[in-house]
């Protein structure tokens, strides 16, 4: 019998999962709510199956009961993390996600003492957003252990250079969904506080050059401050300033006008169609880039760059190496990904190596 499940296993990223599980021999219970989808896959791979909708408490709950851990990979997470939690809870189940929604990073943490009490641990986000970030700035936040400001810049599209990635449609879908709940935000004396679209947009220096970057809900914004407990957190997202501009103007009606979910269904339909996610030249041949510095009251500041592959890629080889983890250790309650492994961890992750100083290329 397997010992943990990829649900939403057919999507884009659960199936890269699910290929990175095989190849490192392992034989995960492939799971989703369409049985047409999911026998083909299952075929390919020679991999189990089982086909559950999240709305069917009681088969849910078998199939996680089954399993220790379940990988879960179905998004927008809004609408599909609270009964895989509470399934997961109910089953003493493992929850692992590669959520980058902060309203669901909260509901998982609102779990924690449900989850010690069961004995089991809640992992959200551990894909590219936040595992790279998160293990980074915990990295200079221990080094100022009285910082009091935190600013992490993604720069996982790498526009510019055209070597970075594109995001697949289940991403831009997430993205639909959170924009009108959670707006734009920062962290600010321990409190999210809502910001203006492109409010606080600047230059940053990384080995290849300048990029402009905005501040944007990235998961560290949350998650950051679980792991730090450093009050004022801004997450920035690398854009071209042309793009930058059009958020200034169109963020807030875009907010407005996603509010209506006929709206979002519509959005999320076109998006279904044209959005196929990064190719797998792209996959191979992408760097994905962060930069993380913290400065105290004093002016005292410390600063590291990591690289790593390609975003999307990187989420299939953590994803499975946390999976290891997780059914090898004996973690506990709603944990960061640098709270669970440490700042290190993500140096196990192929192809990615930290800076303490910005490398020359
Ligand atoms: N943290 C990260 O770095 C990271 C990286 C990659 C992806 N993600 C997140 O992962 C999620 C999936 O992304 P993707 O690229 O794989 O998207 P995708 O290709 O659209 O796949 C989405 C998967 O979720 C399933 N699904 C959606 N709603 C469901 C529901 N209500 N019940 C059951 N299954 C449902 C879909 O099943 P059907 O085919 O039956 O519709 C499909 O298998 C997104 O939220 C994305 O933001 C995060």
């Amino acid at each position: 019998m397997a010992d943990w499940m990829i649900y939403g296993a057919t999507g884009y990223t659960g199936t890269l999962v699910a290929e990175e599980a095989v190849r490192r021999g392992h034989k995960p219970l492939l799971a989703g709510r369409s049985e047409g989808k999911l026998k083909p896959l299952a075929d390919r791979l020679k991999l189990d199956y089982v086909a559950v909708s999240l709305d069917d408490t009681p088969a849910l709950q078998k199939a996680v009961t089954a399993v220790a851990a379940v990988y879960h990979a179905a998004g927008p997470f809004i609408h599909t993390a609270a009964p895989m939690l509470r399934a997961c809870l109910a089953g003493a189940t493992h929850y692992l996600d590669i959520t980058g929604e902060i309203p669901v990073y909260q509901l998982a943490f609102s779990f924690d003492s449900a989850a010690r009490e069961q004995g089991v641990a809640i992992l959200p986000g551990v894909g590219f957003d936040v595992i790279p970030s998160d293990c980074l700035l915990k990295y200079v936040a221990d080094q100022l252990p009285d910082a009091t400001h935190l600013e992490v810049v993604v720069d996982a599209l790498n526009t510019a250079s055209g070597a970075g990635t594109n995001t697949s449609a289940g991403t831009t879908k997430s993205m639909l969904e959170i924009l009108p709940r959670v707006g734009n935000v920062v962290r600010r004396e321990g409190n999210l506080m809502n910001i203006r679209f492109g409010e606080g947009a600047r230059w940053f220096q990384f080995p290849y050059g300048r990029r402009y970057a905005m501040p944007a809900p990235w998961g560290d914004v949350e998650m950051g401050y679980h792991t730090t407990g450093i009050p004022n957190i801004t997450a920035y997202l690398t854009f071209p300033p042309s793009l930058v501009r059009q958020f200034r103007l169109v963020g807030p009606l875009l907010r407005l006008a996603l509010q209506a979910g006929a709206l979002r269904d519509l959005a999320g339909q076109l998006v279904d169609r044209q959005m196929t996610g990064p190719s797998e030249a792209r996959r191979s041949s992408g760097r994905s880039w962060v930069y993380a510095r913290v400065h105290n009251t004093r002016g005292e500041m410390r600063q590291a760059w990591l690289e790593t592959v390609e975003a999307y890629r990187f989420t299939a080889e953590a994803g499975v190496r946390v999976v290891e983890r997780v059914l090898d250790g004996s973690y506990r309650g709603a944990l960061t990904p640098a709270r669970a492994f440490g700042a290190d961890f993500v140096l196990e992750i192929p192809g990615t190596r930290r800076h303490d100083t910005m490398p020359t290329q």
